[in-house]
């Protein structure tokens, strides 16, 4: 899918001169959470997800020794070439929790991960994207309690995979759904 925000120049909301914009702290969603300091418009280019740019070989043999069971790592996929392992070098972009009522999204532009606000955030809001976690053929049937979303949406699908897709409809339907920026990452491991 083609990355969103192509070719645009917007810079990070981000000024040694004014107070920060976020914060990171203890969420109720799973373990740190990032958490709006002022309030953030929609439009707002909020982070960068950066970190070590390694290939998908490279991020597997990295989390291999990790539990089948184990979902929690902070890579992100950028293509079928790179991951982002917000491990190694990140920043607070690493602490964003999925959500399935997000108020932001990650966008790509140039082979870079950048978060933004799909709608205005209040002081004290947590920062969450929806992670749509690409399912795999070879999925062990627990796949979803192993990713159980505890995000507490009233809309909450209940894990941060992608939603199962549904039968194929017989007519196809006109257009393309808007392009997104890619999901979080998953170990090899983790789908055995
Ligand atoms: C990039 S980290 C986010 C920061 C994480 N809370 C931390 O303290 O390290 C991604 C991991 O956080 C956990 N996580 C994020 N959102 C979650 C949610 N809505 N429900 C359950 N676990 C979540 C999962 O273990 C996921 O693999
Ligand atoms: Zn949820």
């Amino acid at each position: 899918m083609p990355p969103r925000n192509q070719g645009s120049n917007r810079r990070l909301n981000t000024s040694p001169r004014r107070a920060p914009l976020i914060e990171v702290r203890h969420s109720a969603v799973h373990g740190f959470g990032v958490f709006a300091l002022r309030r953030i418009r929609k439009g707002t280019r909020i982070i960068e997800y950066v970190g070590e740019r390694i290939s998908h070989s490279a991020a597997d043999e990295r989390y291999e020794h990790k539990s089948a069971d184990d979902n929690h790592t902070f890579l992100f996929t950028v293509d079928a070439r790179t991951v982002i392992d917000g491990g190694v070098g990140g920043n607070e972009a690493r602490y964003i929790n999925h959500g399935c009522d997000p108020n932001c999204e990650s966008a790509l532009e140039r082979r870079r991960v950048y978060v933004e606000a799909i709608r205005t955030i209040e002081p004290g809001e947590e920062l969450c994207y929806d992670y749509q976690i690409q399912r795999d053929a070879d999925d062990p049937p627990n796949v979803d309690e192993v990713f159980a979303c505890r995000c507490g949406a009233l809309s909450c699908r209940g894990s941060m995979l992608e939603p199962r897709k549904s039968p194929p409809k017989r007519r196809l339907a006109r257009g393309k759904a808007p392009a997104r920026g890619k999901s979080p990452a998953r170990r090899k491991s983790a789908r055995r």
